[in-house]
Parts: C-alpha cells; structure tokens; sequence
C-alpha cells in the first residue's frame, strides 16, 4: 500500500478540483468516494428502488450490473457496461446518494470496494465525507476543505447550470443531512489541515494543501 492523503468537506467545498489537482501533481492515483453513493443512487434511481429499502439496496450494491473505475481525471461508473458518470453529479442522484449513505449497512457494503482504491499505485488521494474518518482512517496526511454556503452554491450552479438559490436549498438539505446521521458524519478529522476555500484561488488552495503535505509525506 502505497501513500494516503484524504480531503473531506461539505458539497461543492472544492474537494474534486483540488483532490485530482493534487492526485496529478504527486503521480497518484485519485478516487472520488462519492461516486460509490452517487452510483449507487443511480442505479436504484433508474430501478425504481425506494431510498429506504435496505435489502435492495444492499442486493444492488453487491450487483456486478454496475461497478465504480478510477481514471486521472473523473471517477467513472459503469452500469450495464455503459459509462454514466455525466448523470451521477445531477443534484436528485446527489440527495438520494445523501439519503440511502444514512443507512450503516449501506456504507459498510461500499466500504472495502472505497479500500481497494489504495492498493497499487504510488499513492491515493481520496476525497469524500468520511475518508479521513472511517475510510482511511490511518492516512498520511488528512485535509478537510470547507467554503461558505452562498459560494459553494454560486460555484455549483456555474459548473453544472440551473439556479444558485435552488442549488444552495438543495446543499443546505444534503449538508444537514450528511452533518447529522449517526453512522460516519461529515466532521473535521482529528489532525486534518483545515482550509477555508471562500476566498481563495484554485492555485492559492493549492500552493497551501501542497506545502502541507510535502511536510508529512517527503516524497
Ligand atoms: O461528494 P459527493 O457530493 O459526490 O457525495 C454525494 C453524497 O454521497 C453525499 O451527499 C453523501 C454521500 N457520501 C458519503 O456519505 N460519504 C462519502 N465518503 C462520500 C459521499
């Protein structure tokens, strides 16, 4: 097992964009934990699998119909063969990914799949909710990025379209949500460098996040 840094944070807190941007600039590899919920989402979404109905969901996430593949620049899922990652980031895929990740045996059940991740390769940069928690709680380096509501709303709605008031209703939804389940809650890892991204350039966070771990990880 090679090098481990996590970045965990709220929606749209700059996770992805940094996380990869870091991933390329050490030659690791770079794994968006959500897109395990938000495939899985999708794939109970388009079978009309109720966001509480665990077995199910729990059959589906054990199901070889749909499967999650790393790449330097997007985390791809796969259903049926057919690459969907483009309808995963839709805001309805991201609430349900937020609902069906409350229930225990659901994120148990994508755990070792999230784990794999780490094995080959120099390093790992894994971003998501609960990386530096749960997923990898013995990482290297833990990073947890944060920016204030209307900005990471703004910020949303000019990568994906639509209106930033809806956007920012819908995050505070799935930022309360994830905040206050009982299983794995969105919460500042013990030792993370916390960065305040509201106000910052993408190559400030990054002259930032790199200095921090170039101390911990002398690569
Ligand atoms: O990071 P994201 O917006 O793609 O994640 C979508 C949802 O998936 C998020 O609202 C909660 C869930 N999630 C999680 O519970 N744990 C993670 N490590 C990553 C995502």
């Amino acid at each position: 097992m090679g090098w481990i840094v996590t970045i965990d944070g709220p929606a749209a807190s700059g996770k992805s964009t940094v996380s990869r941007e870091l991933a390329k600039r050490m030659g690791w590899n770079w794994v968006s934990t959500g897109a395990f919920y938000r495939g899985l989402a999708f794939v109970a979404l388009q079978k009309n699998i109720q966001f509480d109905d665990i077995d199910a969901l729990l059959a589906l996430s054990h199901s070889d119909e749909w499967s999650v593949k790393m790449s330097d620049d997007k985390t791809c899922v796969y259903f049926n063969d057919t690459d969907v990652t483009d309808m995963i980031f839709r805001e309805d895929v991201g609430n349900f990914a937020s609902k069906i990740s409350h229930y225990p045996e659901v994120r148990k059940s994508l755990l070792d799949h999230q784990r794999a991740c780490s094995l080959g390769g120099a390093g790992l940069v894994a971003e998501g909710r609960d990386c530096g928690t749960v997923v990898f709680p013995n990482a290297h380096a833990k990073i947890y990025l944060t920016a204030d509501q209307t900005h990471r709303a703004a910020r949303r709605a000019a990568e994906e379209g639509g209106s930033a008031e809806n956007i920012m209703a819908s995050q505070q939804q799935r930022d309360q949500q994830d905040s206050t389940r009982k299983v794995a809650p969105l919460q500042v890892p013990e030792q993370a460098f916390v960065l305040d991204t509201t106000h910052l350039s993408l190559t400030d966070v990054m002259e930032k996040v790199e200095k921090f771990i170039r101390v911990k990880i002398p690569v």
